[in-house]
């Protein structure tokens, strides 16, 4: 897929259901698409498309099966006999210090974050190499280009999703592919709430490290990320104040890192301000 126009065009969105998934459906459908709305959550991916009208249909995918985001993909192109744009957009997060995360917590954060960008990747990139073009849209996350205490395991995740979206793109343009990995600071939707192991309080830690207290707009990152896809672009960093993290993860790494220990340090002081809540077990965010 060239640029412009998503009129027309074929789309899964995984992780649908909810924020940035959600956003990503709305936008597309609004500019004439025909989308796909996935979710492990099938009431919530069945309520995004219900609002969509005729161009969305819902169905429910576990991005850890990797047989049923097959099964999307085969979907979709046995009906339209083609896939334009595949969105890998579900993911989870978890927030506490590093030691209390236990090898469930690391394994599933590998399984949906990681796994779940491959599967996506493993069943629509042969289908995009066969028929020619296509755009692979990874969401990753400003935890894919500077590390951060206490999100650990998302950090790692997002970091694989960049490592994979940007090597991709290097061999996928010769087929006409583009490959986007979305790398948004925090963004207004659900996972600010989720994921939170021992008395974090996740707006607080998500406030703390971008020092804003507003977040940013899950249907204006749908809109910058649709025109990334046009100018195809390799990477979003989004919104626009959060280049200035990206820029000194990438130039001063030193300094990143002494700004990132006094973070840790600032947010355990606002964590011991608060009680422990329950551990938080088997949230998916
Ligand atoms: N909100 C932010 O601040 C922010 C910032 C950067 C990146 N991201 C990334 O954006 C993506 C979307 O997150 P969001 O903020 O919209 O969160 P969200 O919690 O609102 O939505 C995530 C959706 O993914 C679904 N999901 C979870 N596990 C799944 C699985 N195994 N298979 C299929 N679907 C699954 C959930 O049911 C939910 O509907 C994630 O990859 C997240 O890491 C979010």
């Amino acid at each position: 897929m060239a640029s412009a126009n998503f009129a027309g065009k074929q789309a899964i969105v995984t992780g649908a259901g909810s924020g940035i998934g959600a956003a990503l459906c709305r936008a597309l459908v609004a500019r004439g698409a025909h989308v796909l709305c996935t979710d492990v959550d099938v009431d919530a991916a069945e309520r995004t498309a219900g609002g969509l009208g005729a161009q969305a249909r819902s169905a429910r995918v576990d991005v850890t099966d990797a047989a049923a985001v097959q099964q999307a993909v085969d979907d979709v192109v046995s009906r339209a006999g083609r896939l334009d744009l595949m969105f890998n957009n579900a993911g989870i997060t978890w927030a506490a210090d590093t030691e209390l995360l236990t090898l469930e917590h690391w394994n599933s954060i590998i399984d949906v974050n990681i796994r779940g960008v491959v599967h996506g990747v493993a069943a629509a990139y042969p289908q995009m190499v066969r028929q020619g073009h296509g755009f692979i849209v990874n969401t990753a996350s400003m935890a894919g280009l500077a590390a951060a205490g206490q999100i650990t395991s998302y950090v790692m995740s997002k970091h694989a999703v960049v490592g994979l979206s940007l090597a991709l793109r290097s061999e996928a343009a010769a087929h006409h592919i583009g490959v986007l990995a979305v790398c948004p600071a925090a963004v207004e939707t659900p996972i600010l709430d989720k994921g939170l192991i021992t008395g974090i309080d996740g707006r607080e830690f998500y406030r703390m490290g971008q020092r804003s207290r507003q977040f940013y707009a899950p249907d204006r990152l749908a809109r910058d990320t649709l025109r990334a896809i046009e100018r195809n672009r390799a990477i979003l960093v989004a919104p626009r104040k959060a280049y200035a993290g990206w820029l000194l993860a990438r130039y001063a790494p030193g300094v990143m890192q002494r700004m990132s220990i006094r973070f840790v340090a600032r947010q355990r002081a606002s964590q011991q301000a608060v009680a422990p809540a329950a551990h938080t077990e088997g949230m998916t965010a």
